[in-house]
């Protein structure tokens, strides 16, 4: 067995030192002195880091490249994007399998077939609008005249859900924060966590979505104006209403959300252009302040004593939470929190650390995963007990399939954008622990810039180290992110049933699916998990032509 012995200095300058005997060092010619600036915190937490990447050099040394993915996870990857896809079919009403002949109007999303232990059989707006999407941006690429009819269903019940008085209001004052409705579109009257906020945002973005499509495919603004009438009362009631707390897109703690601002953020921002396009001049004015407030916003959600971000403001809970991933894969803008920037790195990182320690499973899990570093099952949040209602409750969380997907989506991201970046690599203090195990399989390091001595509380966002593109380290740390971020599907994998079958959680000690099957949100997530995986690896692609191109 090989293993790494690396030291850690406090500056490079002493040489960041790999097996001696193997005559590897760091090219300390290309290191750029900086004043020294040591922290007892860093170092410990750099080498803790190198310790376990040290534990894991054995398997380091069986990683190439990603050609080694076998073709088997290749096809099932294909096979499961095909069953994801059928999965949310199914739970579309009037005539989705799952819900047939069970009273589920046009368009309605059922969040599961599920009627008891637990009873999902509703329609909630933030998983119908998150649904519904897939089927825009598939009939956005295919132009397929069935996924519009069903689109069209889910348009028109949008119209009835909006104008229906429900215990969180009516139509223009405050009915749009209502969750979720009965799947013959009755309000639900029943006690809930109401309102949610996010709701009427993730609306918005599906039916703008929806509306660029059709605009792509030939239709005139003109004749799309149906769709800006019910666009504009969604984006009424969240510029109004952002700053107002509410419930969390789990429905349990009232408050002020990260994701919910995030994806409040992203409606206000579409939706101050396609007001434009309607001409509606005033309102474009208004979304746009109102949208500069919100990203002013946003940032009170960083946390910088603990290095990442928090999901709800002033709550006693850890604050990590996949929440945060879902705000950038649903809210994602380029403008404030990107899925790639280093605040949501940070935060993926901490939150899987917890997670893998969390969950009993997880050992298993880690221990069969052929990627690196282990990707483990990921639930919700630290603190969570929801069970997901089923017979046999034990109390205590589980994974998730839509958090362990979300985890994959978001590291695909940061793929894409890495591979089609020519600025190189530059890792800070906050990204260190996430980054400094993925460059190990690189025997000798050569940063164009390195200073272990910016390492510490004081400044998170100091870079520690930089890489040239091109270089050996950076295109490595891009394969083993993609490594990494298939082991999160190869999780998934490994608890769907034979049939691509996902419910909602799988548990945390036998990795056996609990709470409500068939769950839509499952589905939607995986799919879009590997739609977004496609990306990354055409951005590879792209990226590899382009080095060989000049020679690098
Ligand atoms: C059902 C909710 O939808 C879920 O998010 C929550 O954790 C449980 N109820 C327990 O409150
Ligand atoms: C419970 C989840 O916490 C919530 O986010 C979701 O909307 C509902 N289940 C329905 O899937």
């Amino acid at each position: 067995m090989r293993f790494f012995n690396m030291l850690i200095p406090t500056t490079c300058a002493l040489a960041l030192v790999v097996d001696p005997t193997l005559g590897l060092s760091i090219d300390s010619s290309k290191i750029r002195r900086q004043p020294v600036l040591s922290s007892a915190v860093s170092s410990s937490r750099l080498s803790a880091s190198f310790d376990w990447l040290r534990q894991q050099s054995a398997f380091l040394s069986s990683v190439s490249d990603s050609t080694s993915q076998g073709s088997d996870f290749e096809s099932w990857l294909s096979l499961q994007s095909a069953r994801s896809f059928d999965g949310i079919l199914a739970n579309i009403g009037p005539d989705g399998a799952n819900v047939v002949g069970q009273n589920v109007q046009p368009g309605v999303v059922v969040a599961s077939p599920s009627h008891d232990h637990p009873d999902y059989f509703y329609h909630w707006v933030r998983d119908g609008a998150i649904t519904i999407r897939v089927l825009v941006d598939e009939y956005a690429k295919s132009g397929s005249a069935s996924v519009k009819t069903i689109i069209d269903a889910y348009v028109d019940n949008v119209r009835t859900t909006q104008w229906t008085p429900n215990p969180s209001g009516q139509f223009g004052r405050g009915g749009l924060g209502e969750p979720k409705f009965e799947v013959d579109g009755r309000a639900f009257v029943g006690t809930w966590g109401r309102p949610q906020r996010d709701g009427p945002a993730l609306r918005a973005i599906t039916l703008i979505s929806y509306t660029r499509a059709l605009q792509d495919r030939g239709a005139s603004i003109d004749s799309l104006r149906y769709l800006y009438d019910l666009i504009k009362p969604d984006l009424e009631y969240v510029s109004k209403f952002w700053a107002s707390p509410g419930f969390d897109l789990w429905e349990e703690q009232e408050g002020l959300h990260f994701f919910t601002a995030m994806v409040q953020y992203k409606a206000l921002f579409l939706g101050k252009d396609i007001s434009l396009d309607f001409n509606d001049d005033g309102a474009a004015r208004w979304y746009r302040t109102q949208s500069n407030g919100l990203k002013q916003f946003l940032l009170s959600f960083w946390d910088e004593e603990r290095g990442y971000l928090v999901e709800t403001l002033a709550s006693p809970r850890s604050g990590l939470d996949t929440a945060i991933l879902l705000g950038a894969i649903h809210g994602g803008s380029e403008t404030v929190f990107p899925i790639y920037s280093d605040s949501m790195i940070a935060t993926l990182q901490a939150l899987v650390a917890d997670m893998l320690a969390r969950y009993p499973i997880n050992e298993q899990d880690s221990f069969d995963s052929d990627s690196f570093p282990s990707a483990v099952g990921i639930g919700r949040y630290p603190e969570d007990v929801y069970s997901g209602g089923d017979l046999g409750d034990s109390g205590l969380g589980n994974p998730w399939f839509l958090c362990t997907a979300s985890v994959a989506h978001t590291l695909y991201g940061l793929v894409e954008h890495l591979a089609l970046s020519n600025s190189g690599l530059t890792i800070t203090n906050l990204t260190a622990d996430f980054y400094l195990p993925l460059l190990s399989p690189t025997p000798e390091i050569k940063p164009e810039y390195c200073d272990f001595s910016a390492t510490g509380m004081w400044s998170r966002s100091a870079p520690i180290l930089r890489f040239a593109p091109g270089s050996r380290e950076n295109e490595q740390v891009i394969t083993n992110i993609m490594h990494y971020a298939d082991g999160f599907l190869r999780v998934v994998r490994k608890h769907a049933d034979g049939d691509g079958n996902m419910s909602e959680q799988f548990d945390r000690n036998t990795g056996f699916m609990r709470g409500a099957r068939q769950l839509t949100w499952s589905f939607e997530s995986v799919f879009s998990a590997i739609e977004m995986r496609e990306r990354a690896v055409s951005a590879i692609a792209k990226r590899r032509a382009y080095l060989d191109r000049f020679g690098i």
